[in-house]
């Protein structure tokens, strides 16, 4: 597991999203409403849709496609629906705002 350094919380807008791409993976930087911020890999588990373009609504985000709903701290797919994507764990340094990520 590696810890990176990733950016700051100020580059990222409020139920916006950022990517970045780690060895052969992208993944999706989410900060929700109230400014936490979450990752997942990019990749809707239905059809590869593109986490990143969908809409933030609370915790979830719903996928561009077909608008299944992902739970961004667990990465489960809401009910009828199934399936989950890989989630990572993000800090955020309180102080400076700076994103550590961990692959
Ligand atoms: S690809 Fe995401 S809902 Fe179909």
């Amino acid at each position: 597991m590696t810890k990176m350094h990733i950016g700051n919380v100020s580059e990222i807008d409020r139920k916006g999203s950022r990517t970045l791409r780690v060895n052969d993976m992208e993944i999706a930087l989410f900060r929700l409403s109230d400014g936490e911020v979450l990752a997942v890999e990019n990749k809707c588990p239905h059809k590869g849709g593109t986490l990143s373009e969908g809409m933030v609504c609370g915790d979830k985000v719903h996928c561009p496609l077909h608008d299944w709903r992902i739970d961004l701290h667990t990465g489960k797919v809401q009910e009828p629906d199934t399936g989950c994507v890989p989630t990572f764990e993000v800090e955020v340094d309180p102080a400076t705002g700076a994103i550590y990520l961990t692959v």
